[in-house]
């Protein structure tokens, strides 16, 4: 099978352990955007909670539920073939006690359509990671910046600076390895300590904000592709500026409709009674419902 593809696993992942194929991880909220980012090789799509605030207009990802993720999740499982989906426990779904935990990792596989939950935090954590991989469920843990603490943290501020706060860093990363998880998302650390975690670990560390030496790299959707308008933190990378294409495109076709330019005769239907010559659209039939999913309802 072609490298390009397999299906990835929790199994997969794990086994790229510093290997010299660096894990590509996006998010991805919907069946539109899943699709392409699939096509074009991500190794793993989150639905992160992060779609409290890139999706639902929020300033943190706090307000975000169980369900939410769920529904994003089976969207996205809708449009994915190869990429592994990990779903995120959202805020108070899990740190309340392992069993709250395991419930709601169970309601992402069997309502989301996830393959793998993944939650912030280290030693305070453990339990519920252990619990959960006990029971069958893989477990991405997520250590460094953690949005969900954002108020303890007094904002979205890099962490692990200074000695003590690597040591505790790494501790938690070491904790969530020990716990089961198949992988750690370390985020918002200096790039030295991202190295020492990714050195001392045995599972795949996937770098946001940890600098280059993680086992694989992760992005939100919006943020590589250039669509989230204003501040962006320093990690942020742009592989593409869609987001002034979607504003001029905007223009473009509000020029159009207000001139009376679109639609014109090639994207208009006859009428076949009326003895009109048929419509024809770029796939050269009337064809109404272009983007049906066309696929096995998963
Ligand atoms: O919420 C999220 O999208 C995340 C990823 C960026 C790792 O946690």
């Amino acid at each position: 099978m072609a490298e390009q593809q397999r299906k990835h696993t929790a199994v997969s992942l794990r086994g790229r352990k510093g290997g010299a194929d660096k894990i590509v991880a996006l998010t991805a909220y919907d069946a539109t955007m899943a699709r392409l980012l699939d096509e074009g090789g991500a190794d793993v799509l989150m639905v992160g909670d992060s779609l409290g605030m890139v999706v639902q207009g929020h300033a943190t990802t706090l307000p975000v539920t169980v369900d939410e993720i769920c529904y994003h999740g089976r969207a996205v499982a809708r449009g994915t073939t190869h990429a592994h989906l990990v779903g995120d426990l959202p805020f108070m779904s899990f740190q309340v006690s392992p069993e709250q935990a395991l419930l709601a990792a169970g309601r992402l596989i069997k309502e989301g359509n996830f393959e793998s939950v993944k939650l912030e935090g280290g030693v305070v954590v453990a339990e519920q990671i252990h619990r959960i991989v006990a029971a069958g469920i893989p477990v991405m843990g997520h250590v460094g910046l953690t949005p969900q603490s954002v108020h303890r943290m007094g904002g979205f501020r890099v962490q692990g600076k200074g000695e003590d706060a690597a040591l505790a860093v790494l501790a938690d990363a070491q904790a969530v390895e020990q716990a089961g998880a198949f992988a750690v998302v370390v985020e918002g650390v200096p790039a030295n300590l991202g190295r020492r975690i990714t050195e001392r670990l045995h599972i795949p560390t996937i770098g946001i904000g940890a600098g280059p030496d993680c086992d694989g790299q992760v992005l939100v959707c919006y943020d590589f592709l250039g669509m989230v308008r204003g501040f962006a933190p320093k990690f942020v990378k742009h592989f593409a500026e869609i987001g002034e294409q979607i504003v001029d495109a905007t223009r473009a076709y509000g020029r159009a409709v207000r001139e009376g330019s679109f639609p014109d005769h090639a994207h208009s239907f006859g009428d076949a009674g009326s003895g009109e010559a048929p419509g024809h659209t770029a796939a050269g039939v009337d064809k109404v419902a272009s983007y049906g999913p066309g696929r096995e309802e998963r």
